[in-house]
């Protein structure tokens, strides 16, 4: 029986790594006094927002290397031509915001990152306008982030409940063919 195209295991372990924590990532600000009670405080969850970030920028620079090596299973139907270029530019548009969201956090950072309680990075030696600038960049861009997930999310269960085709099990781990 021919194999079913699917992501490598490895790329497959990145998106499922990364999704949970970039939702974790946006949330925690959100509900800072939820978490803020279990984390010791506001500064906590500041804390772990940014490890995590950093987690993630690591995560997808490792994930970037693996897709331009070994690029992406066709899992959509050879004629889907528009449907081909939409999933592309929107999964090139998620890689830009996993990049952009933790380095502007990292621009716009003034005091020292204690990452996971371990250890601490001293802030770049910017000038005031580049914070600033990145500042801006790291609240406003959030947005678009936001409606990018939400709307990818609703395609693969789109594909998966409407279609029942073989979109989400080519990301998924542990199903057979
Ligand atoms: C995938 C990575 C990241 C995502 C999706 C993300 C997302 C967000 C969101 C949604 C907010 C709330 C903005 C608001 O109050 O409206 C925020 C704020 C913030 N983030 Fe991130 N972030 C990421 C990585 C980082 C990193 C790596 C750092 C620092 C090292 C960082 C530092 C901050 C700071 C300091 C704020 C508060 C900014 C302010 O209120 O002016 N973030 N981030
Ligand atoms: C914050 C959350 C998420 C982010 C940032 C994200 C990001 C991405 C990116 C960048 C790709 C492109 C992979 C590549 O071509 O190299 C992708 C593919 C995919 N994701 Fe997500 N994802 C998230 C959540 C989810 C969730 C919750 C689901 C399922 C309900 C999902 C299902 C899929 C599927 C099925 C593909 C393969 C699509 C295809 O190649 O046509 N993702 N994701």
């Amino acid at each position: 029986m021919a194999t079913l195209p699917r992501y490598s295991n490895t790329q497959i372990l990145l998106h499922w790594l990364t999704a949970p924590l970039v939702i974790l990532i946006i949330a925690l600000p959100y509900f800072d006094d939820f978490f803020a009670s279990f984390l010791g405080g506001r500064g906590g969850v500041f804390t772990l927002h940014k490890s995590l970030g950093i987690t993630v920028l690591a995560l997808t620079l490792i994930r970037i290397l693996i897709r331009i090596k070994y690029g992406a299973p066709a899992l959509l139907p050879p004629d889907a031509i528009m449907q081909q270029r939409l999933a592309k530019l929107g999964h090139y548009l998620l890689y830009t915001m996993l990049l952009l969201m933790p380095i502007t956090g990292l621009l716009l950072n003034t005091r020292p990152i204690n990452v996971f309680w371990l250890f601490t990075l001293q802030p770049l030696p910017l000038s005031e306008a580049v914070h600033e600038a990145a500042e801006q960049v790291h609240v406003t861009v959030q947005y678009a982030f936001i409606v990018l997930i939400v709307g990818h999310i609703s395609m693969a269960l789109w594909h998966y409940l409407a279609r029942r085709d073989r979109v989400l099990p080519g990301m998924l781990p542990l199903i057979k063919d």
